[in-house]
């Protein structure tokens, strides 16, 4: 991506939860897109803006460093790369456009159904297994317990019955997952959904005028779906 480029940037899911419900969004706006499977940039037919396909948990940064213009990401790893930041010293900053009525998951904190749980005492001293530390460590500090964690990028729910982990803490959807894996959900941490962010640093006024034509029409399609 040029840094000086006219055509605003939007960085989207390439493949996962988000992905295609933020397309449509886009899409139903107007936008009209070509999408290459292999394909990290695809080009807006119809407008000048670019659409950038990467992981959702580097959506965050790329707007925070001014890398992309906007991006459609779940408030989960939004709110996980802010803290990470912050406690890293590197800039966190983005503005918040819309909440978005799509994505909805929340962080949930889930224990081996066998295992008995009374209350978030019952976590101290163990070990959490997660995606999430930040969020985590945030949680329980506020709640004041004193558990440990793993850091594992995937295949969370299976840490308990691996012996990795007393319990796990990872988003929650359907609860699909957790009951697949003999998991029972016992506290929420962190409810999220889908949101756009911008970018603080300065956009050109054609740039500017593009996102004043986006938001209406966001509003409009969601509004539509209630
Ligand atoms: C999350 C989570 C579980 C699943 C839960 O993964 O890690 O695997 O969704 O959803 P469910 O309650 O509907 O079963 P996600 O797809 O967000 O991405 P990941 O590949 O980063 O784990
Ligand atoms: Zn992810
Ligand atoms: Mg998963």
């Amino acid at each position: 991506v040029q840094q000086n480029s006219s055509r605003l940037t939007i960085a989207i899911q390439k493949s996962g939860r988000l992905s295609q419900a933020s397309l449509a969004l886009l899409e139903a706006c107007g936008f009209r897109f070509s999408l290459h499977e292999a394909k990290l940039l695809a080009h807006c037919q119809n407008q000048p803006v670019d659409l950038l396909r990467v992981r959702d948990d580097d959506i965050p940064g790329l707007v925070m460093d001014g890398v992309v213009d906007l991006g459609l990401v779940g408030e989960n790893v939004l709110e996980e790369v802010r803290l990470k930041r912050l406690a890293t010293q590197l800039e966190a900053k983005f503005k918040l456009l819309r909440s978005l009525d799509y994505g909805q998951c929340r962080l949930a904190i889930a224990l081996p159904k066998e295992v008995p749980y009374q209350g978030i005492q019952d976590l101290v001293g163990k070990r959490i297994a997660t995606t999430y530390p930040y969020l985590l460590q945030n949680y329980l500090q506020r709640v004041g317990v004193a558990a440990n964690t793993a850091v594992l990028t995937g295949s969370v729910e299976v840490a308990p019955r691996a012996g990795l982990a007393d319990a796990i803490c990872d988003l929650v959807s359907t609860g699909a997952t957790l009951e697949a894996n003999g998991l029972v959900e016992r506290e929420v941490i962190f409810r999220s959904q889908a949101q756009l962010i911008q970018r603080t640093t300065p956009l050109s006024s054609a740039k500017q005028s593009i996102i004043d034509q986006l938001l209406p029409r966001i509003d409009g399609v969601q509004q539509a779906r209630e």
